[in-house]
């Protein structure tokens, strides 16, 4: 008679079997398997960046969800992006690109596009090397389909996602989309209009909230978002309609908070434990903005300037559909001022506006031209001044509790002289704190003349 044991033994052996036999049937049809290769004409909509795209599109698939449709997108010559254009058709509006595969790494002409019967969705350049896939391959997938929210889902014989889109956003996320502190948990803005690459701004989900960072050479500046601790795990971005007639909607960020369920989990098997993990209620709500239309066709993303801002289809208008539903630093929100981008790379802003050039003259009419003084190479025996601008805040004083200290101004100023990295400070002359600025940007006007800026030049 066989042992408890073995025939456990075999039973796993038995299962383990069955379980590779079926992964191994489980195939993409040869006949909606595809491969596309970039060429061709050029599409004729007006398109966001002032981007040359391609519909992606064959016989078996059209790639078009309405508003949703896969294309590839250049705004440089030969450097494609494989990307998700929202946009209905026969519109005049712009239409805009929501999701990216590849935009650190752009392709050439005659890249391929490649859906293959092992169920991997691969792009490759025109040399063959691969430059993003799916990793999909033997993992049951038999489908590939754009769905009608924008997302992109590879599936299995029952049904379920493999793989999808949503659950790697880039700068933007569209209705019922998150980011998750166990998945990808942050958005990335471009670098420009014209430049997709990361670009310096970033909004990131983890314990401490979701919060907007500048990255300055690789430390990470707070400048906006919620920092509130344990946010949630998962931030969705989602349009609720207010009441049943759907006259209403609301753009909402909603927190969802994960746990372990307790009861009736086998004890020792952590794998079932987690496969129970299941949303638990209470999950808060961030409210960004009531709109009397139907705001399902909206999206949120984190722009090359830094701002989040939401974008909602509003057909009764000829122009501008995709019209801003919400901005974070707007006057509904936060301070304009508030937004280091605001005025370039320096600039004294008040009241949304950037009203003058701090220099060692004194205020200077603002240009987008406004620089931060040349400082002399940094080092011993170098000597640095300070020009002094009364009545101004930096966008790091609400964040960083307006710094270290008490401490005398003095002090503060040998704590940036001292170092190389700080370009000026905020002296607090009623709480005597201190804060030392590495990168300076906007300047926010404060009417309490006790706030000082220094800015550090050489002569
Ligand atoms: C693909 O082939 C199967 C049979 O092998 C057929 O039932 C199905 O209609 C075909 N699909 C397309 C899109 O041609
Ligand atoms: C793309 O491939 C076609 C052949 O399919 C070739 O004629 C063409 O020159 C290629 N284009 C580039 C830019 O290499
Ligand atoms: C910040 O920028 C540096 C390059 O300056 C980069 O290596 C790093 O990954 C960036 N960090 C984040 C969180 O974006
Ligand atoms: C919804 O529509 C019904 C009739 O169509 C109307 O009686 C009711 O007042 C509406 N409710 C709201 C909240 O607009
Ligand atoms: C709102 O718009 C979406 C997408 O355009 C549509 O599917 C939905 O039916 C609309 N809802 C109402 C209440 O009209
Ligand atoms: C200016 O600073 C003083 C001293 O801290 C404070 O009492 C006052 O409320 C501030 N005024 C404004 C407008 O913030």
């Amino acid at each position: 008679m066989a042992s408890p044991i073995s025939s456990l033994f075999l039973h796993f052996i038995f299962l383990s079997l069955f379980a590779l036999a079926t992964t191994a049937l489980a195939k993409v049809p040869a006949n909606q398997t595809f491969r596309f290769v970039n060429q061709g004409e050029f599409g004729d909509r007006i398109i966001e960046y002032d981007a040359s795209y391609r519909v992606i599109r064959n016989d078996v698939y059209t790639f078009l969800a309405i508003p949703f449709r896969l294309c590839f997108y250049n705004t440089t010559p030969d450097a494609f992006i494989f990307a998700i254009r929202a946009g209905f058709p026969n519109d005049e509006s712009l239409m805009r690109w929501v999701w990216d595969a590849n935009r650190n790494d752009p392709v050439r002409e005659n890249a391929t596009l490649t859906f293959g019967e092992d169920g991997n969705f691969v792009l490759a350049d025109a040399d063959g090397r691969v430059v993003w896939q799916t990793n999909t391959a033997n993992k049951g997938v038999t489908g590939i389909k754009l769905l009608t929210n924008g997302n992109l889902v590879l599936f299995d014989k029952n049904g379920k996602f493999v793989w999808q889109s949503f659950d790697y956003p880039t700068d933007t996320l569209l209705v019922g989309q998150s980011v998750k502190i166990n998945g990808r948990n942050k958005l990335v803005c471009r670098t420009s209009d014209m430049d997709g690459s990361d670009g310096p701004y970033s909004m990131i989900l983890d314990r401490n909230g979701f919060i907007m960072y500048l990255n300055n050479s690789g430390q990470l500046l707070i400048y906006g978002g919620w920092p509130i601790k344990d946010f949630g795990d998962i931030v969705t971005f989602d349009a609720v309609p207010e009441n049943d007639n759907a006259t209403a909607y609301e753009l909402v960020l909603r927190t969802t908070t994960l746990q372990a369920h307790q009861g009736g989990s086998l004890p020792g098997n952590g794998r079932r434990r987690l496969l129970q993990v299941r949303p638990i209620g209470g999950g808060g709500e961030k409210f960004l903005n009531k709109l009397n239309y139907n705001a399902t066709s909206s999206f949120l993303r984190l722009g090359s300037d830094g701002n989040l801002r939401a974008y909602t289809y509003y057909d009764p208008v000829s122009y501008l559909k995709w019209e801003e539903s919400f901005a974070f630093f707007s006057s509904y929100f936060v301070r304009e001022c508030a937004l280091p981008s605001k005025c370039g790379s320096f600039g004294l802003c008040d009241k949304r506006m950037c009203v003058a050039c701090p220099s060692p003259r004194g205020l200077l009419g603002w240009s987008e031209s406004c620089k931060p003084p040349k400082l002399a190479a940094c080092g011993k025996g170098a000597k640095v001044e300070y020009y002094k601008i009364v009545g101004v805040e930096h966008f790091l004083n609400p964040y960083l509790d307006d710094g270290e200290g008490p401490m005398k101004v003095e002090q503060c100023r040998d704590k940036c002289s001292r170092d190389c990295k700080c370009l000026g400070f905020i002296y607090k002359e009623d709480t005597f704190k201190c804060l030392t600025a590495p990168v300076l940007g906007t300047l926010i006007k404060n009417v309490n003349t006790t706030s000082v800026g220094y800015i550090k030049y050489t002569r």
